[in-house]
């Protein structure tokens, strides 16, 4: 029995790659990329934007709960917008 010995070859091993020098993105940018890492990050596509709604739910009632979400904003907005300004006299 024989014991196979490695072949030499003339074949270098690959150079090892070269770190890359560009430098990290700033700006603009880097605002892009951080968006669209949050946005695979949190699934929010497939929340907003790819979400399929039940077609039965396509009706003017469904859109009821969304009107409420948007009132209740609008008050904490504009309450906090008040607070700032009124001065309660009752006489
Ligand atoms: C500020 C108060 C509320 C907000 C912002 C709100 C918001 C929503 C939203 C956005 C939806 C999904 C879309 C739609 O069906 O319109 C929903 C669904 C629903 N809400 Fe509300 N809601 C509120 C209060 C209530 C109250 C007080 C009840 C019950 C007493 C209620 C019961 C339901 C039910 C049962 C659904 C599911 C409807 C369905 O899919 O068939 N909600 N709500």
């Amino acid at each position: 029995m024989t014991i196979d010995k490695p072949v030499p070859t003339t074949e270098q091993p690959e150079p090892a790659p070269e770190p890359s020098t560009a430098a990290p993105p700033t700006g603009e940018e880097w605002r892009h990329h951080f968006r669209d890492r949050m946005k695979d990050q949190l699934g929010l596509r497939g929340v907003v934007s790819e979400y399929l709604i039940p077609v039965e739910t396509n009706t003017i009632w469904y859109t009821l709960g969304g009107v409420l979400a948007i009132s209740l904003v609008l008050e904490i907005l504009t309450g906090m917008a008040l607070s700032m300004r009124y001065i309660p006299d009752a006489g």
